[in-house]
């Protein structure tokens, strides 16, 4: 089965409302990532959907102050943690420390889907420009990952997320294109059967279009705080 993995992202604003949408989101083949701070409560109520987090520290725990490291992640039972989205990316998160994390998630025995995609700028310039920085990204990310089967990548170009107001969106088959070029990238690198996923602005609209692709899975945000248009997406996969 393909993977459907909700990115909530700072939402929703009450523990209430988030208990709510994990109920109606527990679906199998659902990896559900919520905001930290509803993490043990939705740990707790998950009979069918895996557990996943948005992010984790760059070090193991200690004087990190705000900081969640593997390790607790680990303990609540979260199986995947999103790394790298290009909105932490954006907010100063380097490949340097991408790397890291991704050594502590993996060494953890927990799934990283790793975040690779790029900004409208390269993406005008041509497929040629966008693989190379894709491939430069995985390259940076991956060094020294031994555990190699706990990584998962999602390949989200930047300008195709959160996109409903500008209305620039991929399509299923550039983004099979793109795939099929990363994973004969990710099998040079040494990471020869990893799944690839695609995200950005899928919703119940698209999502059918690229489940059917040789796409692995869809990342999806927006659309996956709305149950229905979610339940309708996992009915693809
Ligand atoms: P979106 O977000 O579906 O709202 O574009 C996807 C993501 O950022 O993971």
């Amino acid at each position: 089965m393909k993977l459907v993995v909700a990115n909530w992202k700072s939402n929703p604003a009450t523990l209430e409302e988030a208990i709510a949408l994990a109920k109606d989101e527990d679906i199998e083949g659902a990896v559900i990532c919520p905001p930290f701070v509803y993490l043990e409560e939705i740990s707790g109520l998950l009979a069918n959907a895996i557990l996943g987090a948005q992010d984790v520290a760059e070090d193991e725990g200690g004087p990190h102050t705000g900081e969640i490291s593997a390790a607790q992640l680990e303990n609540l039972e979260v199986s995947y943690v999103i790394v790298g989205h290009s909105e932490r990316r954006a907010l100063g998160e380097t490949d340097e420390m991408i790397n890291k994390k991704m050594g502590l998630v993996t060494d953890a025995g927990m799934t990283a889907i790793l975040c690779v995609g790029e900004s409208l700028d390269i993406h005008n310039q041509g497929e040629q420009a966008t693989l190379d920085f894709v491939s430069s990204q995985l390259a940076k990310a991956l060094e020294g990952i031994s555990q190699k089967g706990f990584v998962t990548i999602a390949y989200e170009p930047i300008w195709a997320i959160s996109t409903s107001q500008t209305g620039l969106e991929g399509t299923p088959d550039e983004a099979e294109q793109i795939i099929a070029k990363i994973k004969t990238k990710l099998a040079d690198m040494g990471f020869p059967d990893v799944r690839v996923l695609y995200g950005g602005s899928v919703d119940a609209s698209d999502a059918g279009g690229y489940l059917s692709k040789d796409i692995d899975g869809v990342l999806v945000g927006g659309a996956s705080l709305k149950a229905d248009e979610f339940k309708q997406i996992i009915k693809y996969a």
